[in-house]
């Protein structure tokens, strides 16, 4: 079994917030309010009611989830439980290490999921077959 530190833990991170009357703002800082160095972002918007996105894990991305606006669930699933995350609030995110099977759902109409990525994307980094996610975390 692979040694996890505290910082690299599935969880729940609340972002600086700053209140404004002219309008609030709040801010994600590599190695500072997420636990990696930031070399990819992208959003998911426009999702069709009922849609599902996700359905894979990866073998060495983390990544930080944000719900920019509207809401959604994230459905993480270590191999033994399965928790599920509502986001809906763009001041606190969630933050999912490698090896998390997720799938997100049940988004709200004009969501926007805002992604940082700790990798450049690369098809192979992806595990897409349950059965295989199962047996690589079985073998940590
Ligand atoms: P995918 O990660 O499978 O979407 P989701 O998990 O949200 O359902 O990505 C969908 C497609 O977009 C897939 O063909 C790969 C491509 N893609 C990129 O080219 N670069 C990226 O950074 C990401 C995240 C996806």
């Amino acid at each position: 079994m692979s040694k996890i530190n505290a910082e690299d833990k599935l969880r729940i991170i609340n972002l600086p917030k700053i209140l404004d009357r002219r309008g609030n703002l709040s801010i994600i800082e590599e190695m500072k309010n997420i636990p990696f160095e930031i070399k990819r972002s992208f959003w998911i918007y426009d999702v069709p009611g009922g849609e599902t996105r996700g359905g894979h894990a990866y073998k060495e991305t983390q990544e930080f989830i944000v719900a920019l606006s509207g809401s959604f669930d994230v459905v993480i699933d270590d191999g033994k439980t399965k928790q599920t995350f509502s986001l809906n609030r763009s001041y606190y995110g969630l933050y999912v290490p490698k090896l998390m099977w997720r799938q997100m759902i049940n988004f709200s109409t004009n969501s926007l999921a805002l992604v940082v990525a700790s990798t450049e994307y690369k098809a192979d980094d992806y595990i897409r077959d349950y059965s295989e996610f199962l047996r690589v975390k079985n073998n940590e």
